[in-house]
Formats: structure tokens, sequence, C-alpha cells
């Protein structure tokens, strides 16, 4: 069930008088995501009211769950944000349908709907009847240029700092435990290409030729795991950051347990033993490095190695793995 709503994630951003908007004709318009299009974050839904007299506030409902009503009526929100809204909504994974409706003096005076998808796996097909949806296109930026700096140069886009242009909108993709590098300092740009046309900020190169290119050691072995010998470095690490060390974008047994689906309830390591005392996977401390749990790492590198099955420590087999941390 959606109870995105009880969550404290709303988070006020704005309405504003919007010029050409002729008085007394009071519109809510879904600005993100746009009807009929399929996103891979949960992350904004940004809505805008116009009309004479302002919006008083609004009230959105997902998937059937309604929101409080939320004011936008007060003098300082007005000033700052004007007639925009920006919350971080809880799609559910699949389809999701949005109603924004617009209220003056409490009655509804305008109303808007989106349908759209929320492709919650990247690994995963995107739906046919969805398109992708893009943001950096000229005529949508336009109507944030207002308040936000849509036209950095380039040595605005160097600043490190979260005066970086990006950062207005985007600094809460870093709130996370654990940040990559270069998007820690903003280095924005040397990944996503600032004069790629019509969609501004694509991809300098595929992600995998991208991250090999300061991370060369995680294909240097002989026998590459599936994934990385793909170039899928993002089917396990976020780029940007997470609350998983190594940027991972989920628990790491889970994010191998995601591909490796036959091995879930199944003995592993010792294959001969029931599934009731099977050989730990998680829990107790990994005696190699007592600093950590066990995972499926402490036995196996997920990018590769010199051996099949890429045990760790350049250990040859099932046997010679065993000594690595039960010493006789
Ligand atoms: C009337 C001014 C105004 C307009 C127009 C405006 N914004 Fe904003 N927006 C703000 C202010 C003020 C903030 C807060 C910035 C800060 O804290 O540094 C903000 C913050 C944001 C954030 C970050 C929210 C968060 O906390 O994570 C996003 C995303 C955003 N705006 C998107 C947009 C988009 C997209 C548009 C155009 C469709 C837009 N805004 C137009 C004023 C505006
Ligand atoms: C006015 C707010 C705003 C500013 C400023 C902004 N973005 Fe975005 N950007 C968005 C929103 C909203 C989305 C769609 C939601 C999302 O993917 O987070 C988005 C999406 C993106 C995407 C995904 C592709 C797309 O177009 O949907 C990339 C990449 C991106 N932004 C990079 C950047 C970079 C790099 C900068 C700084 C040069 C930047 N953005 C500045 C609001 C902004
Ligand atoms: C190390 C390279 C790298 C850096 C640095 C980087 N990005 Fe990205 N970014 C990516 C890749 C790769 C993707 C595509 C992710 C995917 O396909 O799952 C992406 C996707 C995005 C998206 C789309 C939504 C998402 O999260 O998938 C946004 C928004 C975005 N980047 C914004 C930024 C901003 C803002 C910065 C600077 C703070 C930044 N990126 C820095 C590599 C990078
Ligand atoms: C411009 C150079 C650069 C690019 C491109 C780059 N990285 Fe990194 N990466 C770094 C730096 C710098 C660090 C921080 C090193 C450190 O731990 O001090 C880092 C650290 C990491 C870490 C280790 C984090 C940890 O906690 O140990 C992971 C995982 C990672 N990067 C994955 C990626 C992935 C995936 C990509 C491609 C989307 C990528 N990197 C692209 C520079 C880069
Ligand atoms: C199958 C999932 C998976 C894929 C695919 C993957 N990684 Fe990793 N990566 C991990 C895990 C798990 C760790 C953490 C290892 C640990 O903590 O023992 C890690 C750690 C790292 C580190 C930190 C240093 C280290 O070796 O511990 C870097 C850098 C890194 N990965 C980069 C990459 C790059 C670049 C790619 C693509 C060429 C990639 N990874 C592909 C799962 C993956
Ligand atoms: C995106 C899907 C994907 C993810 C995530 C993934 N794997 Fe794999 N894995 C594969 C594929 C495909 C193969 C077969 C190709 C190969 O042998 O590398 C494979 C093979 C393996 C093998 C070698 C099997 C053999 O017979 O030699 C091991 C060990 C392994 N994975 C461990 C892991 C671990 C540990 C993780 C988590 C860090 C993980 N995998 C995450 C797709 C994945
Ligand atoms: C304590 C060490 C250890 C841990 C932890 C461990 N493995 Fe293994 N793994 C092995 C051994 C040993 C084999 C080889 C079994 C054989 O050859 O009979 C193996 C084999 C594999 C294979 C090859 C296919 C198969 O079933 O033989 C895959 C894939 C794999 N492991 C994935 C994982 C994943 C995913 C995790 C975490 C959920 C994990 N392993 C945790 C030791 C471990
Ligand atoms: C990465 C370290 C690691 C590797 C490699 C490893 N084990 Fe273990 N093993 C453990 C841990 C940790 C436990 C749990 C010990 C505890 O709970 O006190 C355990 C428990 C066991 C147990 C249960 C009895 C006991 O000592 O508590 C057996 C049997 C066992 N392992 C056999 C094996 C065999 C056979 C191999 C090689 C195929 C192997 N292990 C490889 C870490 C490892």
């Amino acid at each position: 069930m959606n109870n995105w709503l009880k969550s404290e994630l709303l988070l006020l951003v704005g309405l504003l008088l919007l010029s050409g908007v002729s008085a007394k004709a009071w519109a809510v318009e879904i600005l993100y995501p746009q009807d009929g299009t399929y996103v891979t974050k949960s992350n904004y839904l940004i809505v805008q009211g116009g009309g004479d007299p302002l919006l008083d506030g609004v009230m959105i409902e997902i998937d059937g769950v309604k929101s409080d009503f939320i004011d936008l009526s007060g003098e300082q929100y007005r000033s700052l944000y004007a007639d925009k809204l920006v919350v971080e909504p809880l799609f559910d994974p699949g389809e999701n349908t949005i109603v924004v409706e617009g209220y003056l003096q409490g009655e509804v005076v305008a109303s808007s709907t989106a349908s759209i998808y929320f492709l919650a796996d990247v690994t995963k097909a995107p739906p046919t009847n969805y398109r992708k949806e893009v943001f950096h296109q000229a005529a949508r930026e336009e109507v944030c240029a207002a308040c936000h700096n849509m036209q950095p140069s380039k040595v605005q886009l160097q600043d490190p700092t979260t005066n970086n242009p990006c950062a207005s909108c985007h600094a809460r993709m870093l709130t996370k435990a654990h940040v990559h590098g270069p998007a820690g300092v903003y280095e924005c740009s040397y990944c996503h290409d600032v004069e790629s046309q019509p969609t501004k900020y694509e991809l300098r190169l595929d992600a995998g030729a991208l991250c090999l290119e300061c991370h060369d050691e995680q294909n240097s072995m002989p026998l590459l795991h599936g994934p990385v010998e793909a170039g899928l470095c993002v089917a396990c690490h976020d780029p940007h950051a997470s609350d998983q060390p190594a940027q991972l974008i989920t628990e790491l047994n889970q994010s191998c347990l995601g591909c490796h689906e036959g091995l879930i309830g199944k003995p592993h390591v010792v294959s001969a033993t029931s599934a009731s005392n099977a050989h730990p996977l998680e829990g107790p401390e990994n005696p190699r490095d007592p600093q950590e749990k066990l995972n499926c790492s402490s036995c196996h590198d997920p990018h590769g190695g010199q051996f099949k099955k890429y045990f760790v420590g350049e250990v040859k087999s099932a046997m010679a793995l065993c000594a690595e941390c039960h010493k006789k």
C-alpha cells in the first residue's frame, strides 16, 4: 500500500503567478513526471498552479491515497516559490495514477491527472506503452529559469560546493551516507555532457566505459563476472550516492540474489548440508576481516578473478577457500 503521505517526505517548494494565464482561469499542471512517461527514480513530483487570485493550496492523490491539504497561501512561501510545488512522492513500482486538485476558499477549482510508470528495477525492460521521461529540454527548463540558473557557465560548473548550479535542484541526491567521489564534489559535468542536444546532460559515454576511465582495476582480472564484463557497473552501484557502503544500490547480499535467485533457500558453500544447518551467508563476523560481517563478497570477488567462481584471495578451489577462515 502506498502510504507516502504519512511519511514526512513532503517538502514544499512553491506557487507563482504565471504571466499568460488570464484572470480567474485557474489551472494546475503536473510538470514532472509527465503523463504517459516512465521514471526510474521516485524522487520528484512537480506541480504548478495558476490563476487570479492564486490557488490557496492543493491536494495530491497517488493511486487513491490522498494527501492532507497542502497550504500554499503563506506569504513567505509565495515569495520564494510563487506557483511551484515540489514534493518527494513514493510511487509504487509499476503504474501510478496522480491526481492534483487546486483549491480556492475550500472549493476545487482546477484539477489535473497523470498516469506514469515507476520502473524500480532498471535491469528489467521498460514498459512499451510509456515513453522515457527526460526533463532537461529547452521548453521545460524555461519554466524554471526565473529562479534557477538553467544556463550555467563552464566556470560555475567547476564549483565543488553546493553553490554549483546543479545543486539547487539535485543536492538531495547526495544527502546519503556514502557519496561517490566525483559526484560529492559536483563534477557532474565529468560524466554528463553539458553540450548534448536536444536533451542536455546525457552521459558522455556508456556508463561502464565512464566508470573504467577511473577504475580500470575493476576489469583487469583474467575472468570477469558477467555484469562487469557487460559494463553494467550501475546494476550494483549508484553513480552518485547511497546509504550502502561502496554506493551499492541495495544491501550487498540482496544485490547478488536479485540475479542469482536460484540460490535462495538452498544450502550454499557446503552443498551436502540440509537447508536448516546450511553454512551462514550473513550474520557472524568474517574471520578474514573482523571489521566486516559475512556476506557474498567474503568468498567471491564481485568483479571477477583468476579462477572460476571468483573466490577471494586468489583461491583456486572450494577446498582451499575453507582454509581462509577455518584454520586447523
Ligand atoms: C518562483 C521561483 C521558483 C521557480 C520558478 C522554480 N523554483 Fe525550484 N526552487 C525554488 C527555491 C527557492 C528552491 C529552494 C532552493 C534552495 O534551497 O537552494 C527550489 C528548489 C527546487 C528543487 C529542490 C527541492 C529539494 O529540496 O529537493 C527542485 C527539484 C526544484 N526546485 C525544481 C524546479 C523545477 C523543475 C522548476 C521548473 C519547472 C522550478 N523548480 C521552478 C524556487 C523556484
Ligand atoms: C530547475 C531544477 C534543476 C536544475 C538546476 C538542474 N536539474 Fe537536472 N533535473 C531536474 C529534474 C526535476 C529532473 C527530473 C527528476 C530527476 O531525474 O531527478 C532532472 C533530471 C536530470 C537528469 C536525468 C535526465 C533528464 O533530463 O531527465 C540529469 C542527467 C540531470 N538532471 C543533470 C543535471 C545537471 C548536470 C545539472 C547541472 C548542470 C542539473 N541537472 C540541473 C531539475 C534540475
Ligand atoms: C561518475 C559519473 C557520474 C557523475 C560524476 C555524475 N553522474 Fe549522474 N549519472 C551517471 C550515470 C551512469 C547515470 C545513469 C544511471 C543509470 O542508468 O542507472 C546518471 C544519472 C543521473 C540522473 C538520472 C536519475 C538517476 O539518479 O539515475 C541524474 C538526475 C543525475 N545523474 C544527476 C547528476 C548530478 C546532479 C551530478 C553531480 C552532482 C551527477 N549526476 C554526477 C553518472 C554520473
Ligand atoms: C572521474 C573519476 C571517476 C569516475 C569516472 C568514476 N569514479 Fe568511482 N571513484 C572515484 C573516486 C575519486 C573515488 C573515491 C576514492 C576513494 O575511496 O577515496 C571513487 C570511488 C568509487 C567507489 C568506492 C566507494 C567506496 O566506498 O570504496 C565505487 C564503488 C565507485 N567509485 C564506483 C564507480 C562507478 C560505478 C562509476 C561509473 C558510474 C565510477 N565509479 C566512475 C572516481 C571516479
Ligand atoms: C555484481 C555487482 C557489482 C558489479 C556489476 C560491479 N560491482 Fe563494484 N563492487 C561490488 C561490491 C559488492 C563491492 C563491495 C565489495 C566489498 O565490500 O567487499 C564493490 C566495490 C567496488 C569498488 C570499491 C573498491 C573495491 O574493490 O572494493 C569499486 C571502485 C567498484 N566496485 C567499481 C566497480 C566498477 C567500475 C564496476 C563496473 C566495471 C563495478 N564495480 C561493477 C559489486 C559490483
Ligand atoms: C546483473 C545480474 C547479476 C548480479 C547483480 C550478480 N550476478 Fe553473479 N553472475 C551473473 C551472470 C550473468 C553470471 C554468469 C557469467 C559468469 O560466469 O560470470 C554470474 C556468475 C557468477 C558467479 C560465477 C559462477 C560460476 O559458475 O563460476 C559467481 C560466483 C557470482 N556470479 C557471484 C555473484 C555475487 C557474489 C554477486 C553480488 C556481489 C553477484 N554475482 C551479482 C549475473 C549477476
Ligand atoms: C563462505 C563462503 C561463501 C559465501 C559466503 C558465499 N559463497 Fe557462493 N560459493 C562458495 C563456494 C565454496 C562455491 C562453490 C560450490 C561448489 O563448487 O560446489 C560457491 C558457488 C557459487 C556460485 C556458482 C553456482 C553454484 O551454486 O555453485 C554462485 C553463483 C555463488 N556462489 C553466489 C553466491 C552468492 C550470491 C552469495 C551470497 C548470497 C554467496 N555465493 C556466498 C562459497 C561461498
Ligand atoms: C569467509 C570465511 C569463511 C569461509 C571461506 C568458509 N567459512 Fe565456514 N564458516 C564461517 C563462519 C563465520 C561460520 C560461522 C561460525 C560461527 O557461527 O561461529 C562458519 C561455519 C561453518 C560450519 C559450521 C560449524 C562451525 O564451525 O560453526 C561449517 C561446517 C563450515 N563453516 C564449513 C566450511 C567449509 C567446508 C568451507 C569451504 C567450502 C567454509 N566453511 C568456508 C566462515 C567461512
